[in-house]
C-alpha cells in the first residue's frame, strides 16, 4: 500500500511521502525552525542540549527495529514523521460500523476531530516545558538519559499531530501548530490546555509520579485514538503508544525504585530522612497527588461529547478492536455512576455511550491498580509491612461530577472544614515538597546513584550500567 516507505535523508524523516506533496512539504520546513526555537526556549535547560545523549530514534515502524541507538545532540534529534503500516480495515464501532475508514477528514467531523488532535498534540509540548530543569538534579547517568529520551519522544508526538493539523485542517490547522508553540505549561496568560500539564515537575519524585500517571493516562488516550476511523490518526497514535510504552516504564520503575531504596534502609534500621531518602509515607502523598490530576484528563463521566466521538467512529473504547465488548454500537446499555445527592452518594444510571470517558478512566484505574500491586511485591520481598494504595476516583478531583465536592482518599464524601484539616495528611505539602527538593542532588558520575533511589537493574538496549549515557562538554 501507499506510505510505508521510510525516507530518513529528508529534511523531515518520514514515511508518509512528504516529496511527494511539495506543499506541506514547504508547510512543515517552515514550522520546522519555529519549533526548534521552541525547543530552545523551553526544552532541556542549561547546557544539556550541547551534550552528546544515547538516545533512540525512531527509523521505521516495523515490528521489531524500528529505533536506532547512539549519541546526538538533542537539537539535532531527528524528529519525524511515523505512521504505523496500514491494514485493510473498516470502521468497527459506532453508527458508521461497516463502512470504510477515512483518509480524509469528514466534513461534519471536522471541529471535533480537530479538537481531539489540539488537545492530545498541545500535552506533547506542554511535558517537555514542565520537565526542563529535571536534568540539574538526576539521581544518575542512566536517569538523565531517560530523561531526555522521553523529552525527544514527545517532541515527535508534536510533530505526529502536527503532520495531521498541516496535511487535514488547512490554514486552521497551520494556526493550531503555531499555537502550540506559543502556550506555555503554567503560564498564566497562555496555559496548556489541560491542568495536570500546568502543573509544576519540580523534582524527579514528581517526574516519576507523572511518568507513571500522567503518560499513562496519555496512553488510554492515545489507544482509544488508534481505534479512529480517521485512519491517519489511528496510525500515528499507534506508532506513538510504542514510544510511550518507555515512558510508563521509565515512571513505574523510577516510583519502585525508589520505594526498593527506601525498604532496603528500613530493613536495616535507618530512618529514611536521616540520610535523604524518601520515606513511604510522602511516597504516598505525591502517589495520591499525580494519581488525581491524571484522572482528571479522562473528561466528565457522563459526556455527551464523549457520546458523539464513539458514535460517529471518531473515538473508540480501549481496545475496541478486540472484540472484548459485547456491543461494538454500545446501545441498549447503562453505566452507573455514583452521584452526590442531598449529601450523598447515590447511583445514577447514564447511556453506556454517554459513559465513554468514564469507562476509559475504570481501565486506566485497573491498569494502574496492577502497577501499585507490582510495587507492593517487591516491598513484601524486602519484609516492608507498609503498602501503597490508590486513591478512590472521587479524591481530590476538579474534573467531573466529584469536583465539587471533598472525599477522603478512601472515597467517603466529607465537608469542607474536614479536608481543610487532614488533606496535608493525604497530599504533600510544602514542607513536603521541600523535603523531596532537598534530597535532590544530581550524580554524573557513571553507574553512580543518589542515595535516595535503587540503581537500574539492566541499562538500556543492553548497555552495561557505568555507561557514558550523557558525554558532557
Ligand atoms: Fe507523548
Ligand atoms: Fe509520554
Amino acid at each position: 500500500m501507499q506510505h510505508t516507505n521510510v525516507d530518513l535523508d529528508a529534511k523531515i524523516p518520514n514515511n508518509v511521502d512528504l516529496k511527494s506533496d511539495k506543499r506541506l512539504q514547504r508547510a512543515l520546513e517552515h514550522w520546522l525552525p519555529q519549533y526548534l526555537e521552541w525547543w530552545k526556549d523551553m526544552g532541556p535547560a542549561d547546557k544539556f542540549n550541547e551534550n552528546d545523549v544515547y538516545l533512540r530514534t525512531a527509523v521505521g515502524v516495523g515490528k521489531g527495529g524500528w529505533a536506532h541507538f547512539d549519541y546526538v545532540k538533542m537539537p539535532d534529534y531527528r524528529w519525524g514523521i511515523f505512521l504505523a503500516e496500514p491494514v485493510d480495515r473498516t470502521i468497527h464501532f459506532g453508527d458508521n460500523i461497516g463502512k470504510p475508514i477515512w483518509n480524509e477528514v469528514p466534513g461534519e467531523m471536522r471541529n471535533r476531530l480537530r479538537r481531539l488532535i489540539v488537545t492530545q498534540a498541545d500535552t506533547e509540548p506542554a511535558s517537555v516545558e514542565q520537565q526542563r530543569l529535571l536534568g540539574r538534579t538526576a539521581p544518575s547517568l542512566a536517569d538523565m538519559r531517560s530523561l531526555f529520551q522521553v523529552n525527544v519522544e514527545e517532541g515527535r508526538h508534536l510533530w505526529a499531530m502536527v503532520y495531521l493539523l498541516h496535511t487535514f485542517f488547512g490554514s486552521d490547522g497551520r494556526d493550531e501548530a503555531e499555537e502550540l508553540l506559543q502556550r506555555r505549561s503554567g503560564n498564566a496568560d497562555k496555559p496548556r490546555i489541560l491542568q495536570a500539564f500546568n502543573q509544576p515537575i519540580e523534582t524527579w519524585v514528581d517526574f516519576f509520579c507523572f511518568t507513571t500517571f500522567t503518560d499513562r493516562d496519555g496512553k488510554y488516550q492515545l489507544a482509544s485514538l488508534a481505534e479512529s476511523g480517521f485512519d491517519p490518526l489511528a496510525r500515528s497514535t499507534q506508532f506513538m503508544l510504542t514510544e510511550e510504552a518507555y515512558h510508563m516504564q521509565t515512571g513505574e520503575n523510577g516510583i519502585g525504585r525508589i520505594a526498593h531504596r527506601t525498604a532496603e534502609l528500613l530493613r536495616e534500621g535507618t530512618d529514611p530522612r536521616s540520610v535523604g531518602a524518601i520515606p513511604l509515607e510522602l511516597l504516598q502523598k505525591y502517589i495520591n497527588f499525580w494519581f488525581s490530576a491524571s484522572m482528571d484528563l479522562f473528561g466528565g463521566e457522563d459526556s455527551t461529547n464523549a457520546a458523539e466521538s464513539f458514535a460517529s467512529g471518531l473515538k473508540g473504547r480501549y481496545r475496541e478492536g478486540d472484540g472484548i465488548y459485547k456491543d461494538p454500537k454500545a446501545l441498549g446499555q447503562d453505566y452507573t455512576i455514583d452521584v452526590v445527592e442531598g449529601g450523598r452518594l447515590v447511583e445514577k444510571q447514564v447511556p453506556l455511550r454517554r459513559a465513554m470517558n468514564a469507562l476509559l478512566l475504570d481501565a486506566y484505574i485497573a491498569d494502574c491498580t496492577r502497577i501499585v500491586a507490582r510495587w507492593n511485591r517487591d516491598l513484601a520481598k524486602l519484609d516492608c509491612n507498609f503498602e501503597f494504595v490508590l486513591p478512590s476516583k472521587r479524591f481530590n478531583r476538579n474534573q467531573g461530577v466529584y469536583a465539587q465536592f471533598r472525599f477522603t482518599p478512601e472515597g467517603e464524601l466529607i465537608d469542607e472544614a474536614t479536608w481543610q484539616r487532614d488533606s496535608g495528611a493525604w497530599l504533600p505539602t510544602k514542607e513536603d515538597r521541600d523535603y523531596v527538593a532537598s534530597c535532590m542532588k544530581p550524580v554524573y558520575e557513571p553507574g553512580k546513584y543518589a542515595n535516595w533511589i535503587a540503581p537500574h537493574t539492566q541499562g538500556v538496549n543492553d548497555t552495561p550500567l557505568d555507561f557514558q549515557y550523557v558525554k558532557f562538554h
